[in-house]
């Protein structure tokens, strides 16, 4: 896709691209994302809290839920099982302990949905805690066959990617290129 930085010389380059997702076509599909999650949560709740799952998800819901105009809380919380662009094979989350779910309408928010373990772990974790309804949205769900048993349903995708490791919009390699504002595949 075209995309204006991605035509100019940058320091990014020798290790980032093709551009997979620009900054328009993000933009225009957080949109959608955000009418549709709004008229969902306005048919079961006066309010709604949605967990956004750091550090991935930090650009996406900033963007997200400025497009949300039903009442939310918004908290963070962190799941990490990835070491640089290597699945680890165990999920640690952290900060869940902090959170107020009980009862609660819950979304979580998450970068991108790899094998599922990840929501796997949170979902039984905000069951443990009592929440009225787990959902999740994931900005990327990579093209990959679920393999494990139990992986819940992304009810809210942003978009569907190959399966190869990109970086840019909240998505990182050990910590770079979280702020490219577009997303592209890493090059190592
Ligand atoms: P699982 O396998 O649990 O993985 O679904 C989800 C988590 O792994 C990280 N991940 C990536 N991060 N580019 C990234 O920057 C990628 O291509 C990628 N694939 C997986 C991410 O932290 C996600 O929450
Ligand atoms: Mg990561």
């Amino acid at each position: 896709p075209r995309n204006d930085l991605a035509e100019s010389p940058s320091y990014w380059m020798d290790h980032v691209g093709p551009v997979l997702l620009s900054e328009s076509m993000i933009k225009t599909r957080v949109a959608e994302l955000g009418r549709q999650i709004s008229a969902d949560y306005s048919r079961i709740a006066p309010e709604f809290v949605i967990i956004g799952i750091l550090t991935g998800s930090f650009i996406f819901l900033a963007d997200l839920a400025r497009k949300i105009t039903h009442p939310l809380r918004i908290y963070f919380a962190r799941a990490k099982s990835y070491s640089g662009i290597h699945s680890t094979g165990s999920v640690w989350l952290h900060d869940f302990e902090l959170l107020d779910v009980r009862d609660k309408h819950v979304l979580i928010v998450e970068d991108i949905v790899d094998t599922g373990k990840t929501l796997k772990a949170i979902a039984e974790e905000l069951g443990r805690r009592g929440a009225l309804s787990v959902q999740f949205c994931a900005f990327i769900s990579k093209q990959t066959e679920r393999k494990d048993e139990g992986v819940p349903e992304v009810r809210y995708v942003g978009f569907v990617c190959p399966d190869r490791f990109v970086v840019g919009y909240g998505l990182d390699c050990d910590e770079r290129f979280r702020q490219l504002p577009f997303v592209g595949i890493y090059r190592s």
